[in-house]
């Protein structure tokens, strides 16, 4: 058989081991496999590359993603897709591995709907695919997260300060929630739990009254100036206050092991269900296992952490 394999959308560590993953399990059964460079974009304009073993050796440990990834919002337009499916029936590929988030397959399952067979890969640091119980690259993003945190709660402590950290999530906020849990944050706000901003002037001013001597707030991106947040929190409580936006160092890295570990996994499952005939589908764990559901589907799921968010208010 023949294949391709690309990313798409933001980056994220651990999606080398998952090309790598595909590249090695295709020739391990004797299968043609090929690179596609800067994600639909480079499919558009035909950047292909036959890969051999040794175009992925000595990735597995790198972040970002070799083969390059863009955002291509023209991808919608059938037009801009004719030109990719071209591509793909003149190098008749029986099946193309698309690595990314939701928008990556989106763009996947729009192929399908013209004849291409596609399977999906999650990742992305934002672990917003409900359809996997976890996303390539969040590992190593928490951990990122985890460590930037710990280091700001120490000048924090020592100013007796409070310390505003928005970290990446898109819409999502598991990352704030996981690296709150994981940092005992005074505070975890994100898309779910919505801002209370009175809430939380009204709870600060009282903390720093009963003693407080500071506060980790961990928030999600995208929910408010965090700089003015901070003016207002330092207004009205009294508490200096200072706002840190983590930002793209967050997407950056060598993976985890566990990242690794999930890429490679995955990379090799996508291959072997082509090998049985199945495409058309987003790849996931569901409870440590290899699952996988159409994209259809898997576009619909809707993630739900509410156990997490009780952990939360139990041993806050
Ligand atoms: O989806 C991954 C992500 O890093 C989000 O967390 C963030 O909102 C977005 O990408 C940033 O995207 P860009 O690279 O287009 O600025």
């Amino acid at each position: 058989m023949r294949f391709a394999v690309l990313t798409s959308g933001g980056d994220a560590p651990g999606m080398n081991a998952a090309i790598r993953g595909v590249v090695r399990a295709a020739l391990s059964g004797g299968h043609t496999v090929y690179g596609v460079y800067d994600g639909y974009k480079g499919l558009v304009e035909g950047k292909v590359k036959q890969f051999n073993r040794n175009d992925v050796s000595e990735i597995l440990n790198q972040g970002g993603t070799i083969l390059g990834t863009a955002r291509l919002p023209e991808f919608k337009d059938p037009n801009v897709r004719m030109l990719a499916l071209r591509q793909i029936e003149d190098l008749e590929i029986d099946g193309l591995v698309c690595i990314g988030g939701d928008g990556t397959y989106r763009g996947a399952l729009d192929l399908v709907r013209m004849g291409v067979p596609c399977i999906g890969i999650p990742g992305t640091i934002d672990n917003d695919i409900a359809s996997s119980d976890l996303t390539i690259g969040f590992s190593t993003a928490l951990n990122t997260a985890v460590d930037a945190i710990d280091k700001l709660r120490d000048t924090s402590s020592s100013h007796q300060r409070c310390s505003i950290i928005e970290v990446m999530g898109h819409n999502y906020g598991d990352l704030a929630l996981y690296a709150g849990i994981c940092t005992g944050a005074e505070y975890i706000i994100t898309n779910e739990t919505g801002l209370n901003k009175s809430d939380l002037l009204n709870s600060l001013r009282e903390e720093k009254l009963n003693g407080r001597r500071h506060a980790i707030i961990v928030i999600s991106e995208g929910l408010t100036d965090v700089h003015k947040l901070a003016k207002e929190i330092e207004d009205f409580s009294g508490f200096e206050s200072r706002a840190t936006i983590l930002g793209y160092i967050q997407r950056g890295g060598n993976p985890t092991p566990e990242d690794r570990l999930l890429a490679s996994r995955m990379g090799a499952y996508a291959i072997s269900l082509f090998e049985q005939g199945v495409s058309n589908v987003a790849i996931g764990t569901i409870d440590g296992k290899m699952a996988y559901n159409d994209f259809e589907v898997a576009l619909k799921m809707k993630k739900n952490s509410d156990n997490l968010f009780k952990l939360v208010e139990r041993i806050h």
